[in-house]
């Protein structure tokens, strides 16, 4: 089936403005924890799932489903949309206003479409393969600046802090010869921060497709590198380390310090 990705982008811009109403409606919000008290899942991230599992399919007849929450694992399809309901739940738990809605579109092994929008700052960023990114209609582009002026994004592991000390590792060779750290605790987030010239430098040790997949089309349409460990190309369908930055040479110096300290 040809798709009109063009055509197709204001409709799931649409969808996930409506979605976010869900999320922000705090009223009746519940707040459980899964599998460790760590890992958190809300009323708001299954309602806005939910919306998504109906609606995005009835954008799309046919098409599959890859979603966080309640293991929805529907891919055997020509064109998967990758959903993450809330990135950053620890952060909407606290109402950190750090968090957002992210949608892919997976044909064939490559991301389509991508939209991650946060309704805290109302910052919609969307990309469709080929044809740049934007936030909030604006074209956007990643920065220049070289290693030493970089700002890296990271995490700690947290679902399996056994590899902390090996992050810690990475962060901290990283950080000698880089600007600064932060972590804004939503990987789509950050990515898109990368995208519209924020920051630089990501890395996480094992990060999911549905935290990366809308952003990676963001980043990489905004100029940006991201891959797997060593330059592997992603594939969105498992869990994966992932090394982003700004430009080749900065995403060649922090995957170098990254395959020191992993296997
Ligand atoms: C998490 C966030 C966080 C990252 C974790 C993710 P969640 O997603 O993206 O920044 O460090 O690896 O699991 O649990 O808030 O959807
Ligand atoms: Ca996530
Ligand atoms: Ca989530």
């Amino acid at each position: 089936m040809q798709l009109d990705l063009n055509l197709l982008l204001p409709r799931v811009q649409a969808t996930v403005r409506e979605a976010s109403r869900l999320m922000m409606d705090r009223e009746h919000l519940l707040v459980k924890t899964k599998g460790s008290v760590t890992n958190l899942c809300t009323s708001a991230d299954l309602a806005v799932q939910d919306f998504l599992y109906q609606e995005l399919r009835a954008l799309l007849p046919g098409s599959g489903f890859l979603g966080e929450e309640n293991d929805l694992l529907d891919t055997q399809h020509e064109y998967v949309w990758i959903v993450d309901p809330i990135d950053g739940t620890a952060n909407f738990a606290r109402q950190i206003p750090e968090c957002c809605i992210s949608v892919a579109l997976r044909g064939d092994d490559e991301i389509l479409l991508g939209v991650v929008y946060n309704p805290y700052h109302d910052q919609l960023f969307d990309a469709v393969k080929g044809g740049g990114s934007r936030l909030n209609g604006q074209p956007i582009h990643v920065s220049d600046r070289p290693f030493e002026q970089s700002m890296l994004l990271t995490a700690l592991c947290l679902y399996h802090k056994e590899h902390a000390e090996a992050c810690s590792a990475i962060i901290l060779e990283a950080y000698k010869k880089c600007n600064d750290v932060r972590r804004f605790g939503s990987c789509a987030i950050e990515l898109c921060y990368m995208a519209c010239g924020l920051c630089e430098l990501f890395f996480e040790y094992r990060i999911q497709p549905w935290d990366y997949a809308a952003a990676y089309l963001i980043l990489t349409e905004a100029g940006g590198v991201l891959t797997g460990r060593a330059g592997a190309r992603l594939h969105f369908d498992g869990p994966t380390i992932l090394v982003g930055a700004n430009s080749l040479e900065n995403h060649r110096i922090l995957s170098e310090i990254v395959c020191k300290y992993t296997v």
